[in-house]
């Protein structure tokens, strides 16, 4: 069957889903979840994710030229749908979610603490593609909790990251295959 345009996008599931957190001038937090994210740079390191430029996440980021990108495990999914409501502007997702915020080292938005991992990014540029805009950051730290990561390799099965499908619909990480 050939896929109306308007979905073309639901077969390229499921994608990681992140937890973006982020601080506006008055000092107010906010976090969001986002799905239409990806590595586009190792060296230097540089993330990248599609928003709709009229989420709260665009205005702040625009606003302190930084952001963390956090990796939500599935004992969070609750909190992390929580995030996706629509608050008033000023409203900190964060404490609505009952998550914890932790101060960064490099930036002004926070961590969660609750996540798998996160990744410390400072605003590189702001590119409209569509009817989203796509937000382009540098990666200045990387952590994750100890007991995800061990011999240079990610413990996943371990971390159960959330995985996103559609809607409500979210994937762990089952079986593992390899190629020989
Ligand atoms: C799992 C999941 C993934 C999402 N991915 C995206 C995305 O990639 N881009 C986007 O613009 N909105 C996405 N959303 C919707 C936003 O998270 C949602 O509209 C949120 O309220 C925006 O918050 P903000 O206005 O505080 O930034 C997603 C929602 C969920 C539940």
């Amino acid at each position: 069957m050939k896929l109306e345009l308007s979905m073309w996008y639901k077969i390229l599931a499921p994608r990681s889903v992140v937890l973006v957190s982020t601080v506006n001038n008055d000092g107010v937090s906010n976090a969001a979840p986002f799905s239409f994210v990806m590595p586009v740079s190792t060296e230097p390191p540089m993330i990248a994710f599609a928003s709709d430029p009229g989420h709260h996440t665009v205005k702040n980021i625009k606003m302190t030229g930084d952001f963390v990108v956090n990796i939500p495990g599935a004992d969070i999914l609750d909190k992390l749908w929580t995030c996706a409501k629509s608050f008033a502007y000023g409203v900190s997702e964060i404490e609505k979610a009952g998550l914890t915020e932790e101060k960064s080292e490099n930036v002004k938005s926070p961590r969660i603490k609750e996540s798998i991992g996160f990744f410390e990014c400072k605003l590189s540029r702001i590119e409209d593609i569509g009817d989203h805009v796509l937000i382009i950051g540098d990666v200045l730290l990387a952590g994750v909790k100890d007991k995800f990561f061990s011999g240079g390799k990610y413990l996943i099965k371990k971390a159960n990251p959330l995985i996103h499908i559609g809607g409500p619909e979210f994937a762990l990480i089952g079986e593992i295959v390899k190629n020989r």
